[in-house]
């Protein structure tokens, strides 16, 4: 309301052209590629939880452009939260220490729990989420991650429900950050290296 469309439109054309990016090297997972393995999870998700009482916990702030998606493709009725952690310090590498920064709002007593996460690297986030929400009285805790670097794990975690496994690159993009830009890419990308080397 009462704003300018057309600069609008620049605007919008100007953060989602990606290549034209300097940092950016690489488009690794179009959109269009996301949105096809969202819609796939929604459905095998609503078919596996039909009748069954349900919870999304988001783990912010990754999850939050995922979360938003797959919500939409879930076609039973849910309920969803967000938590907060932290694990990485402005940098590309975990620090293996999770905190948590906001716990969430909603009893996940006697429910059924998807905790619903942007990418699983070492493990050692959900690893810690998984345990802690286990002490809280649900049914079942699982796990969703729209992304996975398998080559990276440092504990043995199952990933129930699995997008999109990728190599060992850092990443940004649908949602996903560097020292919290890039999050509004809508494609995942692969940051160019020289962003964060200086040496
Ligand atoms: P893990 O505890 O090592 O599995 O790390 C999980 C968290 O680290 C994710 O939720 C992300 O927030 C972050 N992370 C891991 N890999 C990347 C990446 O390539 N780009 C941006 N964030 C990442």
């Amino acid at each position: 309301m009462g704003t300018n469309k057309s600069t609008n439109n620049a605007a919008n054309v100007a953060v989602n052209n990606v290549t034209n990016r300097s940092e950016i090297k690489e488009v690794l997972v179009s959109r269009e590629k996301i949105a096809e393995k969202v819609r796939e999870l929604g459905q095998i998700i609503s078919k596996d939880y039909e009748g069954k009482e349900l919870v999304l916990i988001g783990v912010l702030k990754g999850a939050f452009i995922f979360l938003a998606d797959l919500i939409r493709e879930i076609t039973i009725p849910v309920d969803m939260d967000f938590i907060a952690v932290s694990s990485y310090a402005d940098g590309t590498k975990s620090s293996g220490v999770v905190r948590l920064i906001k716990d969430m709002d909603v009893s996940i007593s006697d429910k059924h729990v998807l905790i619903v996460e942007d990418i699983v690297d070492t493990g050692l986030t959900l690893n810690h989420l998984k345990n802690l929400f286990s002490t809280r009285g649900p049914k079942s805790v699982k796990i969703c991650s729209i992304f996975d670097k398998p080559s990276r794990r440092l504990v043995d975690i199952n990933v129930d429900y699995k997008g999109i496994e990728i190599p060992n690159e850092f990443v940004i993009g649908y949602g996903l950050d560097f020292a919290e830009r890039y999050r509004n890419l809508p494609d995942l990308c692969i940051l160019d290296p020289n962003v964060y080397r200086h040496d």
